[in-house]
C-alpha cells in the first residue's frame, strides 16, 4: 500500500517537475529566443525540413545565406526533385558533409514519386526518408504541424543530460533510452512548437558544452549539473577512438588556358558525387596516370599540403601539378571535365579544391609553385 502511494506521488512530482521544464522553456523562449529566422517565416514542412538537415552539422549564422540561396533556387519538393544532383551540390558546396545533400535530393525524389509530390503524414514515412532519423522527424513534425513528437539532438541531450542528471555516455543504448524517455515525458501537449525550438535554441546558445551561462538559464533554479557544479561532467564525454590520419595524393593536370581537369568522384565515400582533382594513393600513381591520359606530360611537382578535418579522420593532401598544354577534350565526358578556374561555372567542388583552385587561378600559368 505504502510502496503503492508512495509511487504514485513520485510519478506526480515527475510530472510536476516535467511540466515546469516545458513552461519555464516556453516562457523564456517568449523573452529570448529567435523569431525571425527565414525558416520560421511561411513555415511548412519542406522549409522546416530543408533548415534542419542544414542546421544538423552547422551554426545558424552560417546557414541562414545558404538556406536563402537553396529556398530561391529549389522553393518546394518537385523543384528540389526534379533538378540535377550537381545543381543542389553547387548550392552546398561550403557547408560540408555533403552525404547531407545527396539524401535531400533521394528524398525529394522519394516524395515525388511515393507520395503524389505531397511531404508524408505519417511520422514513420517521414522517419523512414533518407537522411531523417527520429529526431529529425520528430522535428519537422513538431515545427512544421505543432504535432507532439520528442526530439534528441546533440544539443537536447546535452540539455536533458544536465538538467536531469542522466549519468552515463549518450551514444550507449541505456543512456540513450533514457534520455528519450525524458525527452518525450517534457514534450509538451500544447505549444509543442515553440517548446521544441526553445529546448534546441538553449542547448545552442546557453547550455553550451564548454561555457554554459548558467546565470541567465531559465532552468537554473532546477538544473541537477548547476546545482551540484558539475556542468562540465555531463554529459558524459564520448569514448573517442584516436583519429586517423589519411595521406593521398590530388593531380591538378593544367591546360595553358589555366583549365584543370576535374573527376568526379563516386557516390560513396568523403565528398561522395563532387567534383574534385584526380585521387592517388602514391605521386608514382599519378604521374602514371599522367602518361597514361595526356601522353608525354610534363613531370608533376608537389605544392603545399592541403589538411582537412572529417568527422572520423583528418586527410592531408598533396597536390601535384603538371601542365598538359595542348590536350583538348576530357577523356571521360561523363566523369572528367575542364574546370576554367578562372570563371567557375556550377559544379560542386568540396571547399578546400574549391579554395585551392582559387589560389591555383591566381597563380601564372607557366609557374609551378604558388605562394
Ligand atoms: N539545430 C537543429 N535544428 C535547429 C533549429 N531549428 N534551431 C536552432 N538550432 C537547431
Amino acid at each position: 500500500m505504502n510502496r503503492r502511494r508512495s509511487a504514485v506521488s513520485t510519478e506526480s512530482d515527475t510530472s510536476k517537475a516535467n511540466t515546469h521544464f516545458a513552461r519555464a522553456l516556453i516562457e523564456w523562449h517568449g523573452r529570448c529566443g529567435r523569431h525571425d529566422l527565414p525558416w520560421q517565416r511561411d513555415r511548412n514542412c519542406y522549409r522546416v525540413w530543408v533548415s534542419e538537415i542544414m542546421l544538423q552539422q552547422t551554426q545558424v549564422s552560417t546557414v541562414i545565406a545558404y538556406y536563402e540561396r537553396f529556398l530561391q533556387r529549389f522553393p518546394d519538393v518537385q523543384t528540389l526533385a526534379d533538378a540535377p544532383l550537381d545543381a543542389v551540390l553547387s548550392l552546398w558546396a561550403g557547408l560540408g558533409y555533403y552525404a547531407r545533400a545527396r539524401n535531400l535530393h533521394r528524398a525529394a525524389i522519394r516524395i515525388r514519386d511515393e507520395h503524389a509530390g505531397r511531404f508524408p503524414r505519417e511520422f514513420a514515412a517521414v522517419a523512414a526518408l533518407p537522411g531523417i532519423g527520429r529526431s529529425t522527424a520528430g522535428a519537422i513534425l513538431a515545427l512544421a504541424r505543432g504535432e507532439r513528437w520528442p526530439i534528441l539532438d546533440g544539443n537536447v541531450r546535452r540539455v536533458l543530460a544536465r538538467h536531469f542528471g542522466v549519468e552515463g555516455d549518450p551514444g550507449q543504448r541505456d543512456t540513450l533510452a533514457r534520455l528519450w524517455a525524458l525527452s518525450e515525458a517534457c514534450t509538451p501537449a500544447q505549444q509543442t512548437d515553440v517548446y521544441t525550438q526553445a529546448i534546441m535554441d538553449l542547448g545552442a546558445t546557453l547550455c553550451t558544452r564548454r561555457n554554459p551561462a548558467c546565470e541567465r538559464c531559465p532552468l537554473t533554479l532546477t538544473c541537477h549539473a548547476r546545482s551540484t557544479g558539475r556542468q562540465h561532467e555531463l554529459p558524459a564525454p564520448k569514448r573517442r577512438p584516436e583519429r586517423p590520419l589519411r595521406r593521398v595524393f590530388m593531380l591538378a593536370a593544367r591546360r595553358a588556358d589555366g583549365a584543370v581537369l576535374l573527376e568526379r568522384r563516386p557516390e560513396r565515400g568523403i565528398w561522395g558525387g563532387l567534383w574534385c582533382l584526380p585521387e592517388f594513393e602514391s605521386a608514382a600513381g599519378a604521374q602514371a596516370y599522367l602518361g597514361r591520359v595526356f601522353g608525354a606530360a610534363e613531370s608533376a611537382h608537389p605544392l603545399e599540403a592541403i589538411e582537412h578535418a572529417f568527422t572520423h579522420f583528418d586527410l592531408v593532401i598533396t597536390p601535384l601539378l603538371a601542365h598538359c598544354s595542348d590536350y583538348d577534350g576530357p577523356p571521360d565526358p561523363a566523369r572528367l571535365a575542364w574546370y576554367p578556374t578562372g570563371a567557375p561555372g556550377a559544379l560542386g567542388l568540396p571547399a578546400p579544391i574549391q579554395r585551392f583552385l582559387q589560389r591555383l587561378a591566381s597563380a601564372p600559368v607557366q609557374s609551378q609553385l604558388f605562394e
